[in-house]
């Protein structure tokens, strides 16, 4: 999963680079693992500093000042299908054609068909492994066969258009065209979100596009307005102009995005993300309240696992009338584990990460509500956590169903069988994380939880719990591919390789990626020629780009 971000200000001589920082910050959830900032200033120059590491660590004032200009793109990474490279840090730059960055979230399902065609038909050069690089290189492929000296906006709708029928997956995007705008799109099942909103200043309107629209809300933008499955955006300072650019296909928003990943106070789809966990609380409510009766236990108090699943389990205490105690408090100095990649690293951090209070536990039967069960890991250790301080029973009950099957769409999952539902019942998932009960939501009731709030979403994108892929194309050899590509396999290899997960894990922070080594602000300043002129020696450039922010 990740975070992207674009803003265009009015005012050209204004810097953009402080204010994509303060937005990037309010994304951070979104991924921990890299973050990046390109400026484009004066003559269609692109600044950039990105790296390794949370936005707090790479960016300082010093750094901040560095990046010039009144529009920019910003980027924070939690890796995928990719690894967890220096060199996939976000936003991508390619030279040719017109000087064009770019930050992607999603993940694409073709990728080896596009990757041949790449090669022997574009004659592009992917470096990474990341499909971001390969995405935007499509996007400029697609810009290029326009041949023209200067692009207008139809040619960009009809690249996007173009591009769009190429590709499958799940992206949403913000691009840069050097000395000309930003460019937003989506793909045409919508699965995960962007959109965008406007502020009047004295000489014209700023825009913003992000991945939520608390990062509008926060900047004081107005107007928000989710980008459309199928739709590019073009903002210059002229204005905006919007064109769907291809069919829209099933609209299918990732559900997940309510269950766990976006922030409370975002709104997506029209759908508040806090509204929806109130109702997952609700209807969750009505689930532990039948299965409780039929096995004849009872819940003298609720407890949420923090931070996500409190909305929905102080809905859920009121609903069940049972009182509602913050039994574990969290350190908030130490990042979350879901999102750290590294098997070993999220088992030590649970207990480093909660402390379970003795007196809100010892002698009751306890219902812990947690959002979801992936792994299972965490959750065994907070059951156990609530044992050692004296539960008597521990049931917990999850705002979602079982989740079986990976994530394909962007959202880092593990490998099949390391999802503790995988081939698992219900009573045997409470078997393997020491529960005494585990009561689900089910999904009719998560699907209407969401979609009460915006009737006009028929479909949500629940691949997670199915199987079930909206984009078509996902098949056992397609999953088993990805496995083999996952973030941890490469993380732990490299790791393995370099011996530096140790020292990872004794700086304790939250998440920064293994090849950091202090890095506060790699700067770099690329020189782009603008739209006029297109120097177009592809590859040397690029390398050049990345390089320099190593020396
Ligand atoms: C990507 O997948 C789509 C749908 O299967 C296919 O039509 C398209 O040709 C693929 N792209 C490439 C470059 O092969
Ligand atoms: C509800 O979802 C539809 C897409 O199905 C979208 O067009 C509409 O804008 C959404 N409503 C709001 C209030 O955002
Ligand atoms: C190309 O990929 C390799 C391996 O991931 C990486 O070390 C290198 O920095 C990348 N080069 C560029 C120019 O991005």
């Amino acid at each position: 999963m990740c975070g992207i971000l674009g803003l265009l200000l009015n005012d050209p001589n204004i810097d953009c680079a402080p204010e994509i920082c303060e937005g990037l910050s309010l994304l951070q959830h979104r991924g921990q693992d890299a973050c990046g900032i390109v400026t484009c200033g004066p003559k269609g120059r692109f600044f950039q500093c990105k790296a390794n590491g949370m936005v707090r660590d790479i960016f300082d004032e010093k750094s901040v000042q560095k990046l010039i200009g009144g529009m920019g793109v910003g980027h924070v990474r939690y890796p995928t299908a990719g690894s967890f490279n220096n060199a996939e840090a976000q936003p991508f730059y390619v030279n040719s054609p017109y000087g064009i960055v770019f930050a992607h979230n999603g993940n694409l399902i073709n990728t080896t068909s596009l990757l041949h065609f790449m090669d022997a038909t574009a004659h592009r050069h992917i470096n990474t492994s990341s499909d971001s690089e390969l995405l935007l290189n499509i996007f400029a492929n697609n810009l290029q066969q326009t041949g023209k000296f200067r692009i207008n906006e139809d040619d960009i709708f009809t690249a996007i258009g173009g591009m769009m029928k190429q590709v499958k997956g799940a992206y949403a995007c913000v691009a840069m065209l050097a000395g000309f705008g930003i460019i937003a799109f989506r793909d045409p099942n919508g699965i995960r979100p962007v959109g965008m909103a406007s502020r009047k200043t004295a000489t014209g309107n700023d825009y913003i596009i992000a991945s939520e629209s608390v990062v509008a809300d926060a900047s004081g933008f107005s107007e928000w307005s989710d980008v459309n499955p199928g739709e590019a955006i073009i903002i210059t300072r002229a204005g905006v102009t919007r064109r769907q650019v291809h069919e829209p296909e099933i609209f299918a928003p990732d559900i997940f995005e309510y269950v766990y990943f976006a922030r409370p106070d975002s709104v997506l789809d029209g759908v508040s993300v806090y509204r929806s966990r109130m109702a997952m609380g609700d209807a969750l409510a009505v689930e532990v309240r039948r299965v409780l009766a039929q096995r004849r236990i009872s819940v003298d108090v609720v407890i949420p696992v923090p931070d996500t699943s409190r909305v929905a389990a102080l809905n859920l205490a009121q609903k069940l009338n049972l009182p509602y105690r913050e039994g574990f408090i969290k350190n908030r100095y130490i990042g979350r584990t879901f999102i750290m990649p590294g098997q070993q690293m999220r088992k030590k951090n649970v207990r480093r990460k909660l402390n379970a209070m003795a007196l809100e536990f010892a002698d009751k039967n306890v219902l812990l509500v947690d959002d979801s069960i992936v792994r299972g890991t965490t959750s065994k250790e907070i059951i156990q956590m609530a044992k050692d301080v004296g539960a008597k029973k521990v049931i917990v009950a999850s705002c979602a169903p079982p989740i079986r099957y990976p994530n394909v769409y962007g959202i880092d999952m593990p490998s099949r069988n390391e999802l503790v539902a995988y081939g698992r019942h219900e009573d045997s998932i409470a078997g393997a994380i020491g529960a005494d009960l585990v009561i689900f939501q089910t999904l009719p009731d998560l699907i209407e939880s969401v979609r009460q709030f915006n009737t006009s979403i028929n479909v949500f994108d629940c691949s997670v719990f199915t199987g079930e892929y909206v984009t078509g194309g996902v098949d056992e050899s397609y999953l088993s591919h990805i496995e083999s590509l996952r973030a941890d396999n490469v993380r732990s290899k490299v790791a393995a390789m370099t011996g530096e997960l140790s020292a990872q894990e004794g700086k304790g922070g939250g998440g920064a990626g293994v090849a950091v080594n202090g890095v506060n602000g790699r700067q770099t300043v690329l020189t782009s020629n603008g739209p006029s002129g297109q120097n177009g020696n592809g590859p040397d450039d690029t390398v050049g780009l990345h390089n320099s922010w190593y020396s």
